[in-house]
């Protein structure tokens, strides 16, 4: 034992026992929180940044307890649960670093929701299928299925098991499926004949018959040898369909997003929407600015930005344009687009700090963000950020087939660009009011350069703001903090993505339980909260068609390792694919905690996802 570190809450304040083997001169107590914080006693703060907080102790004593009290500094927050704690702790001394055991054993992402009755005859498929009839009896799927079409070969690469029996989801002596096309079926939809003697499959598009396929993997997965004789008539509600992953806070390997990208063909979702730029790294090796990722892709003590991992020990990475290509050869294999996100104005401390001409040095602005983060706002005033951005998003978007590339534009500080002479100059120049005519203005220009070379802008749901009518050049917009701000701006003429927070937001605890693992300013949300909403609202009737789908979003500042993020998606992914796919009057929460419970134990081994980790 060369120390001990005992956290607790009592109540708003955390109560940090920190007990030493040896003595310590000068020791700056050193961690990680959800949001700012500032110390009660036993310490001085030296500095709270993005969440990474430096406390200065007195000399440490061996063997003899030192106590040092902190709160969240914004009173909304509370330490909720154990991801609201310190994490990461480590001690900096005179001669070095002491990691402190961490204060968090892991995620433990609540309690296993209890099963309704399953409904003897149902078809157990996540999402629900739009339409289908069992034809009475069972089909034998013990020896899987024949087919030599590549939509199943690639199925067959999903590394799913089946959950009573270990029978493949390819053999030559399988029940034989015959391919069919059919040209009125709608896209990426399929049209499936289990019958005793073998399986018709037809779809109008390969997409089609790739779900098909994987409707079939589903019925292997959930009935076992025997599956239902039915007629099943599918297609998808939207044609957006996504899944966000934030690799910018905690950097996120291309094995997990490999597998990532699995479970979302599993669950027939087809965009994945890649966040790998953020306040606290640009992980993109772009060579327009390779100091962007090499300054930035690596945590811990000494690196621009220390926080979000487990202690001092460096760590991170960056993706190479080699692992794009991999990337997008697994999507592309599995009908999903990619979508990049890079971000500014605001979110943008990693661009700031290795750029610092991209902020106007006499900004004397107090633009603190909410996450801590002081500076994070490139100047759309300066000529460095016309230099360097547009070439940024050229080459970033130039990597992606999909041809959308995401801009980014949540959380821009109201306070940010107040006393800044470039902006003043900016707005008397374009006759701009407030913030949101000059984000306005700044996100138009940018998606007016991106249309130029045919690359779509998208951008969260604050890009709409502006007097001048916002990002415009038919972006689309996510609308992530409620369903509300989406509805307005597709009443403005915008595309919409809804991933409302409090259904659609993974990071978020699943239960209110202290001993519980997540973020919680929208609220936990269990896995009924994730289909207990509508994508079109009641009175947005008429703007449903600017409604383009539904997407669930990952935010990973407390989730440092792969195992911890499977059990935050899972199960709720499901639901968001429910929301995605599914007409919404064949969704239901009940069968869907029972269809939890079955697909948890045939994705053990992939996504490993249980109920108390
Ligand atoms: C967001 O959650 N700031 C998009």
């Amino acid at each position: 034992m060369t120390a001990t570190f005992d956290v607790r809450a009592d109540g708003r304040r955390i109560r940090c026992v920190l007990t030493t083997a040896k003595p310590l001169a000068g020791p700056v107590l050193c961690f990680s929180l959800m949001a700012p914080a500032k110390v009660v006693s036993g310490g001085k703060l030296l500095d709270s940044l993005g969440g990474h907080v430096q406390i200065a102790l007195p000399d440490l004593r061996p063997g003899k307890p030192h106590i040092v009290t902190v709160e969240h500094r914004n009173r909304i927050f509370a330490p909720a649960n154990r991801a609201w704690l310190p994490l990461g702790p480590y001690i900096r001394h005179r001669h070095g670093i002491l990691e402190l055991p961490p204060a968090e054993p892991g995620p433990r992402t609540g309690t296993a929701p209890t099963p309704a009755a399953a409904g003897p005859d149902a078809l157990m498929l996540c999402p629900p299928p739009t339409a289908s009839t069992l034809s009475g009896g069972t089909v034998d799927a013990s020896r899987g299925f024949a087919c030599t079409h590549e939509a199943f070969a690639t199925v067959a690469t999903i590394a799913v098991h089946a959950r009573t029996h270990d029978a493949p989801f390819l053999s030559p002596q399988g029940l034989p499926v015959t391919i069919g096309t059919d040209k009125a079926l709608p896209p990426e939809g399929y049209f499936l004949v289990l019958a005793p003697e073998g399986i018709r499959l037809t779809a109008a598009d390969r997409a089609g018959l790739f779900y098909g396929a994987i409707t079939l993997r589903h019925l292997q997965i959930t009935h076992g040898a025997r599956i239902p004789a039915a007629r099943i008539a599918d297609a998808p509600r939207f044609p957006w369909r996504g899944q966000h992953l934030d690799c910018a806070r905690n950097f996120h390997s291309v094995d997990t997003i490999l597998a990532l990208l699995d479970l979302m063909a599993l669950l027939k979702l087809n965009r994945f929407h890649w966040h790998f730029a953020d306040d606290e790294a640009f992980r993109l090796e772009v060579d327009c600015c390779p100091e962007l990722w090499q300054k930035t892709a690596f945590r811990g003590e000494g690196e621009l930005f220390p926080g979000f991992r487990g202690g001092g020990a460096r760590a991170g990475g960056s993706y190479s344009k080699a692992d794009v290509v991999r990337i997008l050869a697994r999507a592309a294999e599995r009908n999903i687009e990619v979508m990049p996100e890079i971000e500014m104005p605001a979110h943008a401390f990693a661009l700031t700090r290795v750029i610092p001409e991209l902020r106007d040095p006499k900004d004397t602005s107090p633009d603190g963000s909410s996450q801590g983060y002081r500076g994070n706002t490139v100047n759309p005033g300066s000529d460095r950020t016309w230099q360097l951005l547009p070439a940024l998003a050229d080459e970033v978007a130039a990597l992606f087939p999909f041809r959308h590339l995401h801009l980014g534009c949540d959380e821009l500080s109201e306070s940010a660009w107040q006393r800044s002479p470039l902006v003043s100059r900016l707005k008397k120049r374009h006759g701009l009011g407030g913030n949101h005519d000059v984000q306005g203005w700044m996100m138009a220009r940018m998606a007016a350069h991106l249309a130029r070379s045919g690359v779509r802008a998208a951008a969260w749901e604050e890009a709409a703001r502006g007097r001048n009518g916002g990002i415009g050049h038919g972006a689309i917009l996510f609308s992530w903090s409620g369903q509300g701000p989406g509805v307005a701006a597709a009443r403005r003429g915008y595309d919409v993505v809804m991933c409302p927070a409090e259904h659609a937001y993974f990071d978020m605890a699943h239960t209110g339980a202290r001993d519980d693992w997540g973020a919680i300013w929208a609220g936990a949300t269990g896995l009924d909260d994730t289909v207990g909403w509508n994508p079109v609202p009641e009175g947005a009737e008429d703007v449903a068609g600017r409604i383009l789908g539904v997407q669930g979003n990952f935010w990973s500042e407390f989730t440092t390792q792969a195992h911890q993020l499977w059990p935050m998606l899972m199960p709720r992914m499901m639901g968001t694919a429910s929301m995605a796919w599914s007409q919404q009057g064949a969704i239901d929460a009940g069968h869907l905690r029972v269809l939890a419970d079955g697909y948890r134990a045939s994705m053990a081994g992939a996504w490993a996802w249980n109920y108390a980790v």
